[in-house]
């Protein structure tokens, strides 16, 4: 059989999310397709210092040193969100504490880190997609101004250098949100904010986004001369709203995800040039968020390997080329 990151190798890289239990129960797959992964959980804030004075490298460490072993990149994730991340470092006297608190944080944990993790997602989702605010509510937001990403690029880059930093999101195709991104991004570059990258989440479905918005999208981030990477794709089998549920997936659904696969991934290869990397968010069908989300304990199919570890449709068809 052959390989994904072989086959892709004058792309990009080809990622995988992976977690505690999948770089045992999945390992074969991970090693043998993949050259670069990303925590699901394990190196966000709240995963590595829950309390103050107290971090818990143990989960990290473990997906950290299966990385080295087995010669895999590692994509840092996340640095600053307005999720999963620990109250405790919000309780500060002022706008300069908070900055002192996450530089620390920053120079512990890319430090540590630092071998085998190529890049990290400094800022992820801080733009707001329900109103027509450009930047999302957060204690970030409220705490250190509304230039708040200009501060966290500058502080990552002057600790760790060498890293490129990423900001990531999801929605980033839509026209309205992709716009406020770009909007954002070419503010911080015009401020001579070091942002290197966009991250583009890429959590789509059978339906849409279509062909032409993913390279509108592309275009617009590509002319900002960033690098971008594709960080966690999926392709649920259901629409945003629809909550229906299957016992198993239909022949035809399986078809177009095959097809949604291959298409993408063909506009993927055109932009090669831009994309430096290609993770899927998920190894395969027995483990992914989607069985969670939107519809809680609702089964999705979205990866390119099914819920027996072989490989389906969509994995032979992003093959072809
Ligand atoms: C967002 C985050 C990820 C993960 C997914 C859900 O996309 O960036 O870290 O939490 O949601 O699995």
């Amino acid at each position: 059989m052959q390989r994904l990151k072989d086959k892709y190798k004058d792309y990009f890289k080809i990622g995988a999310e992976v977690n505690s239990w999948t770089i045992k129960s999945h390992a074969d797959l991970i090693t043998t397709h993949f050259n670069s992964i990303t925590c699901e959980n394990e190196m966000k804030p709240i995963s590595l210092a829950p309390e103050e004075g107290r971090f818990t490298f143990e989960r990290a460490d473990e997906i950290y040193d299966f990385a080295v072993k087995n010669d895999l990149g590692v994509r840092g994730h996340t640095f600053v969100w307005h999720n999963q991340t620990p109250d405790w470092i919000f309780n500060v006297k002022d706008r300069e504490e908070l900055l002192e608190r996450l530089k620390n944080y920053i120079a512990v944990v890319g430090g540590r880190y630092r071998d085998k993790v190529y890049c990290w997602d400094a800022v992820n989702e801080a733009i707001e997609d329900k109103t027509d605010l450009v930047l999302r509510q957060s204690k970030w937001l409220e705490k250190l101004g509304e230039h708040y990403m200009d501060d966290v690029f500058r502080i990552a880059k002057e600790v760790l250098p060498e890293k490129e930093f990423f900001y990531n999101d999801y929605n980033e195709t839509n026209p309205v949100k992709r716009k406020k991104i770009y909007d954002t991004v070419k503010g911080m570059l015009d401020r001579g904010v070091p942002v290197d990258g966009i991250g583009m989440q890429m959590h789509i479905n059978i339906y849409g986004p279509s062909i032409d918005e993913l390279k509108s999208a592309l275009e617009l981030y590509a002319s900002l001369n960033l690098r971008i990477h594709v960080t966690e794709m999926d392709v649920s089998m259901f629409e945003f709203n629809d909550h229906t549920r299957l016992d198993n997936p239909p022949a035809e659904l399986i078809e177009k995800q095959a097809q949604v696969y291959a298409d993408y991934f063909k506009v993927f290869r055109e932009y090669k040039d831009h994309i430096d990397c290609v993770t899927l968010w998920g190894v395969a069908d027995d483990m992914t968020w989607l069985d969670n989300f939107p519809v809680p304990r609702r089964k999705n199919w979205p990866l390119l390997f099914d819920v027996n570890h072989n490989p389906k449709e969509a994995f032979y068809r992003i093959l072809e080329f």
